[in-house]
C-alpha cells in the first residue's frame, strides 16, 4: 500500500481537484512525546508499533504560508532563506506535496516560519508536516475532520499525527493494514500549570535521523522485544496521572520511558547513542536537584537536547540552575 493511496482514501472525490484559494496560513505546534513512539510496523505509512502520547508546545511550532505560484518549480523560503532544490529538506518538501496535488500542475511558494531548531530532536519535522496539511486543507477547502488530517500529517513524519493540536494527545497506533485507525487524539484535561523547557545542548542536525535509528533498534536490538509492553503500561500510567494532576508521576514516568527508548538503542547492534557528555551531565544535575527537593524531570527525543518538565511554580527557580529556551 503506497502513502497516495491512504490520501485518495481521504479524500474521496476531492483527489485531485484544484485549490480553491490562492493563499493559505496555518501554524502547528511542536510536540513532545511523554511515552515515545519508536518503532514501525509499516515504514512507507509510518504506522508505528504502539500509541503514544505528547503534549504541545503552544508557541513552538512552525507557520506556513502557501500561496499558488506561477513558476514551473517549488520555492521554499525558511525562515526568511530559499532552500535549495538539492537540499534533502526540499526534496522531502516537494515529495510530501506531490502526494495532494496529483496530477495537477499547480506549484507552491511555501513560506516557512519555524520557531524550534530543525532536526535537532526537537519535532520540527513533526509541526512542520502538520502545518503543511493543515495550509493544503484550508487552500483546497477540503473542510476534513482533525482526525483525517491527523492521518494525512502522518504520512510526512509519524510525530506529526500528534502536532495537529495543542494540549495532550494521544496517537492511537490502531491495527489496520491501510493505517486509517492510526491517528491523533486530543485528551480533554487542560494542565496550565505544567512546564516544558528546551535544554538545548546543540542545534547541531543530528547524527542519524531517527527514521533510520527506529528502524535500526527495531531490527537489531534484543531489547527491543520488550518495548511495546513498557508503553502500554506507561500510557496508562501517564494518563491517569494527567487526569490527577499528579507532577511526580507525570515527570518519573515519562523519564523512565524516555531512559528505556534509548537503552533500546544501546543495546543495537551497532549502538546507537544520541547523548553528549554535556547531556549526561545534565541529567546527573536534574537528579541531584531533585534530590534536594526541586521537582524536575526530564524527557530526551532522538537527539542530545533535553526537555525539562516542571510546574510553573517553580521556573525562577529552575532558571538559576539552567538556560532554558
Ligand atoms: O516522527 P519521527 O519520525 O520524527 O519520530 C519521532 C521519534 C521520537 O521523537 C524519538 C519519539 C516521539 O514519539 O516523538
Amino acid at each position: 500500500m503506497k502513502k497516495i493511496d491512504t490520501v485518495r482514501a481521504i479524500l474521496k472525490n476531492q483527489f485531485a481537484v484544484p485549490p480553491k484559494n490562492n493563499s493559505a496560513t496555518a501554524y502547528a505546534p511542536s510536540n513532545i512525546a511523554l511515552v515515545k513512539y519508536w518503532g514501525k510496523r509499516n515504514q512507507e505509512l509510518n504506522l508505528p508499533v504502539t500509541s503514544s502520547l505528547s503534549v504541545s508546545l503552544k508557541e513552538k511550532g512552525a507557520e506556513i504560508i502557501l500561496t499558488v505560484s506561477d513558476r514551473s518549480t517549488d520555492h521554499i523560503i525558511l525562515n526568511g532563506k530559499e532552500i535549495p532544490p538539492t537540499s534533502d529538506f526540499y526534496q522531502r518538501f516537494v515529495n510530501f506535496i506531490n502526494l495532494f496535488r496529483a496530477e495537477i500542475p499547480v506549484r507552491f511558494v511555501a513560506e516557512i516560519k519555524s520557531t524550534v531548531p530543525v532536526a535537532a530532536g526537537l519535532a520540527s519535522s513533526a509541526c512542520g508536516f502538520a502545518s503543511i496539511v493543515l495550509a493544503l486543507n484550508k487552500l483546497f477547502a477540503w473542510n476534513l475532520a482533525e482526525k483525517e488530517l491527523s492521518v494525512l500529517a502522518r504520512l510526512g513524519s509519524g510525530s506529526a499525527a500528534r502536532s495537529i493540536w495543542q494540549g495532550f494527545v494521544e496517537w492511537h497506533a490502531g491495527s489496520r493494514d491501510d493505517g486509517l485507525d492510526s491517528f491523533g487524539e486530543k485528551l480533554n484535561t487542560e494542565w496550565t500549570d505544567l512546564g516544558i523547557g528546551i535544554l538545548l545542548m546543540t542545534d547541531a542536525e543530528k547524527s542519524i535521523s531517527s527514521r533510520k535509528a527506529m528502524q535500526h533498534t527495531v531490527d537489531t536490538s534484543p531489547f527491543y522485544a520488550t518495548w511495546p509492553a513498557t508503553v502500554a503500561k506507561d500510557l496508562q500510567v501517564l494518563k491517569s496521572a494527567i487526569e490527577q494532576r499528579d507532577f511526580h508521576l507525570l515527570g518519573k514516568t515519562a523519564e523512565s520511558n524516555a531512559m528505556a527508548m534509548h537503552a533500546t538503542m544501546l543495546s543495537a547492534r551497532p549502538s546507537i547513542i544520541y547523548s553528549l557528555p554535556e547531556t549526561i551531565a545534565a541529567m546527573k544535575k536534574i537528579w541531584q536537584l531533585r534530590a534536594e527537593g526541586l521537582p524536575i524531570y526530564f524527557t530526551q527525543d532522538a537527539g542530545p537536547n533535553l526537555k525539562l518538565l516542571f510546574l510553573q511554580q517553580d521556573f525562577p527557580t529552575i532558571q538559576q540552575h539552567f538556560f532554558i529556551q
